[in-house]
């Protein structure tokens, strides 16, 4: 049974992250002829309206890419972050314009080109429902009901011979954490040049030591942790802070990011004062 619906969390800080990071990926990556494969293994509805009953009930997005001017942000940052900031600002600005906010499928759809493909999995009848109508339409995306940690790895290597995969689990079953640690070494072992993107939240800080401290003791090689936290860590009292684990991220990502990260977490509200940002080596290459 799957509780978890993206529609109350759509646009909060933790999606700001992985958009961000999803964009900086994705942008270097087409900078390449040759077409790819975009997997999502959790994609979602896709689409979220912010008047919808679910977003006003959390007021979570009001609270994260609502409270970002995300032009002003690049206009204030370095180069590289600049440039990042921009990239983000310009892909989410039109469906903010229609009280709107893209999902992941939506972000990846607008990112990438012509030759590429995307593959989706989404288990919850209603978000499948959802995504196959909101991407019907674009021949380069194929939707499946089906568990996305499998089929991630089945799907690999792909006939394009180049892949990023957004590993975006909701947690919801605690299983997750481990399953998350045999899914990325099971794709390092089938395309050990796959660049994964692998979520998780700082809700338990020892679930996320645990889920590090397993990936450094497997075969997995280039590896970058990176987060952003409202507040210090507060076990048993929600998600404080969430992350990405990025194998083989590009070379220009974690520059961009530490430029581009004290802007946001400073623009994210009172909880600022308390707020950090961290964008570090986890396993060297
Ligand atoms: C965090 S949300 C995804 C958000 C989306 N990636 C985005 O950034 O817009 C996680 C989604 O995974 C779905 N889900 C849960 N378990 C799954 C599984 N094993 N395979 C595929 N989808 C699953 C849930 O129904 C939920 O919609």
């Amino acid at each position: 049974m799957l509780s978890y619906r993206h529609a109350f969390h759509a646009g909060n800080f933790a999606d700001v992250l992985k958009h961000l990071v999803l964009t900086g990926t994705l942008r270097y990556a087409t900078t390449k002829a040759a077409p790819l494969l975009y997997l999502d293994t959790h994609a979602g509805a896709g689409h979220y309206r912010l008047d919808a009953s679910e977003a006003q009930r959390t007021g979570e997005a009001a609270r994260g890419i609502l409270q970002l001017d995300l032009a002003a942000l690049a206009d204030a940052c370095n180069v590289a972050g600049a440039a990042l900031l921009r990239a983000y600002h310009e892909l989410v600005a039109p469906f903010l314009a229609r009280g709107s906010y893209p999902g992941s499928p939506l972000v990846a759809a607008a990112l990438l080109r012509p030759q590429d493909h995307l593959h989706l999995c989404e288990l919850h009848p209603a978000d499948y429902a959802r995504l196959c109508e909101i991407t019907q339409r674009d021949r380069r995306i194929r939707v499946e009901q089906a568990d996305g940690f499998q089929r991630a790895v089945a799907l690999l290597p792909p006939a394009q011979k180049r892949a990023v995969v957004l590993v975006d689990p909701s947690y919801e079953v605690k299983q997750d954490y481990r399953t998350v640690v045999r899914t990325l070494t099971a794709i390092h072992q089938r395309m050990p040049a796959a660049q994964v993107l692998l979520w998780y939240p700082v809700v338990e800080r020892s679930d996320i030591a645990r889920l590090c401290a397993a990936l450094q003791h497997s075969p997995l090689r280039d590896v970058w942790q990176v987060e952003l936290g409202l507040r210090p860590d507060a076990p048993g009292h929600g998600m404080s802070a969430s992350g990405l684990l990025l194998l083989n991220p590009p070379w220009t990502l974690p520059t961009a990011l530490r430029e581009a990260l004290p802007l946001v977490q400073a623009s994210l509200g009172p909880a600022a004062a308390y707020g950090y940002w961290r964008v570090e080596r986890l396993i060297e290459e």
